[in-house]
């Protein structure tokens, strides 16, 4: 009985997720992802990486949609704006001290797996 009434309720919660096929990655598989492009995958491996693909540090994932999926629906502009000022456990400007806003917006879209 009780499974029936919560099903509703699963099939809606379902149907907000993006794409139903993404699925949870392992560290291992997250740190072996890079973005395409050489200069950016450079900024990627010295500031973003480190946090972004270990667990402990309560960094989403890069490449793992389950975990980027809630914070991309806040938009790009907001996803910059958190990268830029910090946000927890998160360091303003996630020690890259060379990024330009347009560099933050594509580690951000490929660590979100927008790439
Ligand atoms: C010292 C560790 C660390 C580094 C380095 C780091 N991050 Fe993060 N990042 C975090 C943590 C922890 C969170 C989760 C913060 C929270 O939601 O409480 C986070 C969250 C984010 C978010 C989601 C913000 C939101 O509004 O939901 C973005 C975007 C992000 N990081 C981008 C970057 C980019 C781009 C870089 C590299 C230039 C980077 N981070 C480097 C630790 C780090």
């Amino acid at each position: 009985m009780r499974a029936l009434l919560l099903l509703p309720a699963v099939l809606l919660l379902a149907g907000c997720q993006p794409e139903p096929s993404a699925k949870p990655l392992t560290p291992e598989q997250s740190a072996a992802l890079k973005p395409a492009d050489a200069r950016i995958a450079g900024l990627y491996e010295q500031a973003c990486k480190s946090c972004h693909t270990v667990p402990d540090t309560g960094a989403p994932l890069a490449g793992d949609r389950t975990q980027w999926d809630t914070r991309w629906a806040k938009g790009e502009d907001a996803l910059l704006n958190s990268t830029i000022r910090g946000l927890n456990g998160m360091p303003a400007g996630g020690q890259c001290f060379s990024c330009s806003p347009d560099d933050y917006k594509a580690l951000i879209r490929f660590m979100a797996g927008r790439e």
